[in-house]
């Protein structure tokens, strides 16, 4: 603040003691903002705090902050304080934001630069809506405003007034400034804050869809064997038994047929089950494709950026392993999601040529890994049943599997599938 008021150079003690004093409340505030930053919260109450403290540190009998709004088109009064009056009128609390109309709030804003009004009078928009308080507003003398900046925007204004006694001056926009750099940032992180928790929220949402879709699908299973494959399998159990107790060679005859009919019907059923269960988008496109679909879904639900690569040399896999790798995928993801608080995760599909001579070696690979929490089986030891799954189906035919820690952060699931010669599906 030093040259700023030149004029008021004096050799009297208190006026010293007096910017002394000022000065320790100042910081003190600066320092009581910067606290309620780090601690986040409601935007609406760090406003009018912040408000009320300001006003009152300054002297002022009158303040209020006006924020822009979403479309940038208009600006509405997100907090005032007015001690000794009625709430503003409506008139008063939304505004439209027009490079026109010359009023100081809105010169802040598009500036960026805090500002003194020697009389608040000079404000006849703000005068014309405040008209019904006159006689309150008779007793205002000089206002400051300064703008509310996050990362280099312009986001709202902040105005303090002062009974008529009292004139602002340079280091009094140079204070309210650095304020509104502070609640700038402060009500930045409120924003931040509010978009995560509602992605968090969306996000197990979807969790418990998927988790729902699968439930059904399995209740569906599980009726459909019961009610299909396993009364047919009574039914042939009781032929059987009476067939044993039969000594008429026509009516074994007839029985077996009948039983020969059961068995074809009931093999037809079980057919289309297993047939319902495979992975459609896998029979229809190839697994390269499934997956880039599959992955492309689940980060749009997570918000995880996922990357996905394909190897060169890509050849047609058994259909069992195609479904292996899909369904290894999906746990990975789908654990990435839950449990690594990533922002980042990468899938890798390879297509190895081990050895080209007959039997030729080939192997498929996946790499899947994030940048999250991290995570080991050896500190870890209890496995969910995901993993277990995931192990389960790889050693069956047997491949390898590990999970590790990454050097930088973040968990890394590799697995190698072996593929027979001579054992690719020709229809994909
Ligand atoms: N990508 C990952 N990042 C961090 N932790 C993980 C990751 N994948 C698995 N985990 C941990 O391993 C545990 C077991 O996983 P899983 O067998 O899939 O069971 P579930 O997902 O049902 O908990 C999880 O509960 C979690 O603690
Ligand atoms: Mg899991």
């Amino acid at each position: 603040m030093a040259g700023a008021d030149m004029e008021a150079l004096t050799w009297e003690p208190d006026y010293y003691k007096n910017q002394l004093e000022r000065s320790w409340q100042e910081l003190a505030m600066l320092s009581h903002l910067a606290e309620m930053v780090s601690l986040g919260g409601d935007s609406k109450e760090t406003n009018s705090i912040v408000l009320k403290k300001v006003v009152d540190l300054m002297k002022g009998n009158f303040g209020y902050i006006y924020l822009v709004d979403k479309g940038e088109r208009t600006i509405s009064l997100a907090s005032e304080y007015f001690p000794h009056a009625k709430p503003l009128p409506e008139s008063a609390t939304n505004v439209v934001l027009d490079e026109k109309i010359n009023r100081p709030v809105h010169q802040v804003i598009l500036t960026g630069k805090g500002m003194i009004i020697d009389n608040i009078w000079e404000d006849h928009a703000l005068m014309e809506s405040l008209a019904a308080y006159a006689d309150t507003i008779k007793q205002f003398g000089s206002s400051v405003l300064a703008p509310l900046r996050m990362v280099n925007k312009n986001i709202g204004v902040i105005c303090v007034s002062a009974p008529k006694e009292r004139m602002f001056h340079r280091e009094d926009i140079l204070m309210l400034e650095a304020v509104g750099c502070i609640l700038g940032v402060a009500l930045y992180n409120t924003g931040l804050i509010d978009d995560l928790r509602r992605s968090k929220e969306h996000l197990s949402g979807a969790l418990r869809s998927l988790d729902h879709i699968r439930e059904t699908e399995r209740k569906r299973v599980s009726r459909e064997l019961h009610d299909g494959a396993g009364q047919a399998l009574t039914s042939m159990l009781l032929q059987l038994k009476a067939l044993q107790e039969e000594s008429d060679v026509e009516v074994i005859h007839d029985r077996i047929n009948g039983l020969r009919f059961l068995t074809s019907n009931t093999l037809e059923e079980i057919r289309s089950l297993t047939s319902s269960l495979r992975i459609s988008n896998l029979v229809k496109d190839g697994l390269p494709a499934a997956l880039r679909k599959m992955i492309k879904e689940f980060s749009r639900i997570s918000g995880i950026n996922i990357l996905f690569e394909v190897s060169e040399n890509i050849f047609p896999l058994p259909e069992e392993i195609d479904s292996i790798a899909y369904r290894i995928v999906q746990e990975g993801i789908t654990n990435i999601i839950r449990h690594s608080k990533a922002s980042f995760a990468a899938v890798k599909l390879y297509y190895l040529h081990i050895a080209t001579e007959f039997p030729a070696q080939k192997e498929v690979g996946l790499e899947i890994c994030d940048n999250g929490v991290g995570f080991t089986l050896e500190e870890n030891k209890v496995k969910g049943s995901g993993i277990i799954g995931i192990e389960e189906r790889v050693g069956a035919i047997n491949g390898s599997f590990a999970l590790m820690p990454m050097e930088k952060g973040g968990t890394k699931l590799s697995i190698r599938l072996p593929v027979q010669d001579g054992q690719e599906q020709g229809d994909g």
